[in-house]
């Protein structure tokens, strides 16, 4: 049995909806327990992310998979509170060798997403985790996942809130890839 952990936090609900379909996906692969795990307002304060049972949980998860909203270019300051939070959890190198993903939403459709990818990734290389990246090549896909052809991430889009359909599908995909990873190392 491995244990995935979805990790995100969402103003609106629309990376909750994508972290619903992560989970979903990780679930549909046979011996992983998921948690959800979200990052809400009321475990920062004055600046600081204090909510350290939510960072407990985290301890023996063989995968983890991280998602924020764009805001501004890169994760929303209560991600980048909880990621300023695991500052020991590093000196310890106690995430080291997990597996980790990412995924993110914008309002635009180049709206600088990618560079929260590449915040996350190397928040999880900072910590000594193994990037997994999304291998479903952007415009070859039949069924039109991984629509916005980002490879190191999900990127979705949405204007009005509501999700696109082929997005929840690729979250889906990549919860199903990164339990399928976690299970090839956690031998
Ligand atoms: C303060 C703020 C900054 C934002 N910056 C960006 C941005 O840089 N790029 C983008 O595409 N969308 C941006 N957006 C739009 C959000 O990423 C979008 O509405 C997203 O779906 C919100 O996620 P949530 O529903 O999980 O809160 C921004 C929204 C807010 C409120």
């Amino acid at each position: 049995m491995i244990k995935l952990a979805i990790i995100f936090h969402s103003v609106t609900g629309t990376t909750k909806q994508l972290a619903s379909s992560v989970a979903a996906g990780a679930s549909s692969v046979t011996g992983t327990e998921v948690i959800e795990v979200e990052i809400v307002g009321a475990d920062i304060i004055e600046g600081r992310f204090n909510n350290f049972a939510l960072l407990e949980k985290l301890t023996d998860a063989d995968a983890m998979i991280f998602g924020s909203p764009t805001f501004m270019g890169s994760v929303s300051a209560q991600f980048k509170a909880f990621a300023d939070a695991t500052g020991e959890l590093w000196a310890e190198k106690a995430w080291s060798d997990k597996v980790a993903a990412g995924f993110t939403i914008g309002s635009n459709l180049s709206g600088d997403q990618l560079h929260t990818i590449q915040y996350l990734q190397v928040f999880a290389n900072q910590h000594g985790m193994l990037w997994a990246s999304l291998d479903i090549p952007g415009n070859c896909d039949p069924q039109n996942r991984n629509r916005l052809g980002a490879q190191s991430g999900l990127i979705a889009h949405s204007k009005d809130g509501v999700l696109n359909d082929t997005d929840l599908m690729t979250a889906h995909y990549l919860g199903q890839r990164v339990a399928h990873v976690a299970k090839k190392f956690s031998g």
